[in-house]
């Protein structure tokens, strides 16, 4: 770096090179050098660069980054930064309870804090499982200092005899076997087992590889880093790349909101259609659009993706895993070919300092069973619907998941297709559904519907991935692997199960959810995006009138405050008060 440009003066500086208060300026120096660093490189007018640390012991998803650390470092140094790493509140998906999105809003308001209190510059946010991204997004949306992503990448492929075996995936796939006794314990631990061979996040497009895909597709990381899997040398290269450059951003003062724009969130939704994305990606997206002050609606992941269709042929909608993606082309490679297709916003900015049009030259698919052209697709119309009526104001399904027996038994009713119309079966959480699914008295056949409430944001709290419940075992011997399912929670990311979830406003908040009863008749319409429950307008009134809100019990004092605070799915989750907030850096704190 010149040192010409840096005659400009850094916020760091007022914390370590302040003459007008030498008796603060002493304070905040002093300790910092009892570690690695001296006086003379502290007040060097050098930009500070954090480096949000999520890899830890309790989150094996992001542990890489602590292996990646010295490449990050690296890259700052030689672009003429000085790297501060700090820790991030672990959010490990697969060990937290009472779930992991519990905590996106946690570490999200410990990330502004240590943005805004801290003498930094600029930040590489280290990111890898599913909330980790949109947390890490959504801080430095808030605060809106200058900032780049880098993954940590995806696992190796896992294999069980032979085949294929994708995080999360497997675990579905597996859970339907031991139920049908195909499968015994001991198999079900190794099949599952044999998904996760490396260091590294899931493999499959689950919501980390979707979230991953979605910070590129905001711009918000170097071209290509997303998809590279953990252990290979390309993800070190990318590390040290991203220190670089986040140096450079710093100068040219690259901002999120430079970067996060309108354009930016629909690239961001096609990219999610065309890679069979996640449905944990809207609610992300909206937290991360509403910390950034960009307008985006529920309704607009149907008016801008729902017409994309699928290219990426990955699990849970297709056959491969991240090492075939990622020799494929990747993220650039879909985008490359969305490009062609004149569907991406190719002026939006990007923290490379060039536009996404300029970042995708040249980039197409290397492999065509991986990643298919545009007008060769997997599927056609692979974004969202979004559905609304009477048991809720909006919720979602994948359509890129639904299988063509799925749409044949419930959706191909001659004359009437999309149309299904069937006896409702209601659950009251996870546990109530594992103690009754098989419970002979609920009579459940191919022609129910399941549905799961009190699992929202509020309700459970966090809002839980249990929306894609497994039919009774009676059923599965049958075959009817996947009943339509409809909640007021989430799903995995890694699930094929064509749910219809994130129902907002959710029951416990008094959410139409609440009302219905097992037994009620309840009409799915998917062309004209409705679903409700056949329920007399009086008697449905009935209901309401004599609904009470239940009584939630906290046990730590997080989830009493995050209960108070936090919003409805559609919106984001977001802690409302904190939408309030935007810009942070531009006000300076108190010394
Ligand atoms: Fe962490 Fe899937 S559980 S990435
Ligand atoms: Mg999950």
């Amino acid at each position: 770096m010149e040192n010409t440009k840096a005659n400009k003066r850094f916020r760091s500086q007022e914390w370590f090179d302040n003459p007008n208060n030498p008796g603060m300026t002493a304070l905040y120096i002093e300790r910092y050098l009892n570690q690695q660093f001296t006086r003379e490189e502290l007040q060097s007018a050098r930009p500070i660069i954090g480096i949000a640390q999520t890899g830890s012991d309790l989150a094996p998803c992001n542990k890489i980054h602590v292996f990646l650390m010295d490449r990050i470092k690296a890259g700052i140094r030689d672009g003429g930064g000085i790297p501060m790493e700090f820790p991030v509140h672990p959010i490990q998906e697969t060990g937290k309870r009472p779930t992991a999105a519990l905590d996106r809003n946690l570490a999200y308001l410990g990330l502004v804090e240590v943005l805004h209190g801290y003498p930094l510059d600029g930040v590489v946010l280290t990111t890898g499982c599913d909330k980790t991204t949109p947390a890490m997004l959504m801080g430095a949306a808030t605060v809106d200092i200058p900032a780049i992503t880098l993954n940590g990448g995806p696992m190796l492929d896992g294999w069980w005899k032979g085949k294929r075996a994708g995080s999360g995936t497997v675990v579905w796939e597996s859970r339907r076997l031991l139920s049908e006794g195909k499968i015994d314990y001991d198999e079900f631990m190794s099949r599952v087992c044999a998904s996760a061979p490396s260091l590294g996040h899931c493999n499959t497009m689950g919501t980390a590889s979707t979230m991953n895909a979605m910070a590129e597709a905001l711009g918000m990381s170097l071209t290509g880093c997303s998809a590279i899997p953990a252990p290979f040398r390309e993800r070190m290269n990318m590390a040290y790349q991203t220190g670089k450059r986040i140096v450079e951003m710093v100068y040219e003062n690259i901002k999120p909101s430079d970067v996060m724009t309108r354009e930016a969130f629909e690239n961001a939704i096609i990219v999610n259609a065309a890679i069979g994305g996640s449905t944990n990606a809207p609610p992300h997206l909206q937290a991360i659009a509403r910390h950034a002050g960009v307008e985006l609606d529920v309704t607009d992941w149907q008016k801008v993706g729902f017409d994309v269709p699928l290219l990426v042929n990955m699990q849970p909608a297709g056959e491969y895993l991240g090492e075939s993606f990622f020799h494929a082309g990747g993220v650039p490679a879909v985008m490359g070919e969305l490009k062609k297709a004149g569907r991406l916003h190719e002026k939006a900015m990007t923290v490379s300092g060039q536009t996404m049009g300029q970042n995708l030259t040249g980039w197409e698919s290397q492999d065509r069973a991986v990643i298919r052209p545009y007008d060769d697709p997997l599927r056609e119309n692979a974004g969202f619907i979004v559905l609304t009526g009477n048991l809720f104001d909006s919720a979602l399904m994948k359509t890129s998941v639904i299988s063509k027996d799925f749409r044949q038994r419930f959706l191909s009713e001659p004359g009437n297709e999309g149309v299904h119309e069937a006896r409702a079966v209601v659950f009251e959480g996870p546990e109530d559904y594992h103690d009754r699914i098989n419970d002979p008295a609920l009579g459940i056949d191919e022609h129910c519907i399941l549905f799961i409430r009190n699992v929202g944001c509020v309700g459970y709290p966090g809002s839980a991935e249990v929306v894609n419940m497994q039919p009774p075992d009676a059923l599965l011997k049958q075959g009817i692997n996947h009943l339509p399912t409809v909640g007021d929670g989430r799903q995995s990311g890694t699930s094929e199960s064509p749910s219809i979830l994130n129902a907002s406003p959710e029951s416990v908040v008094g959410g139409g959810l609440a009302y219905l009863q097992t037994g009620d008749w309840v009409r799915l319409d998917l062309n004209a995006g409705h679903m409700d429950a056949l329920v007399d307008p009086a008697e449905w009134q009935a209901r309401k009138d004599a609904w009470t809100p239940p009584v939630l019990e906290c046990q730590t004092p997080w989830e009493e405050i995050y209960r108070k605070e936090v919003g409805q799915l559609a919106q984001g989750g977001c802690l409302e008060l904190a939408t309030a907030y935007q810009r942070v850096r531009q006000t300076m704190p108190r010394d």
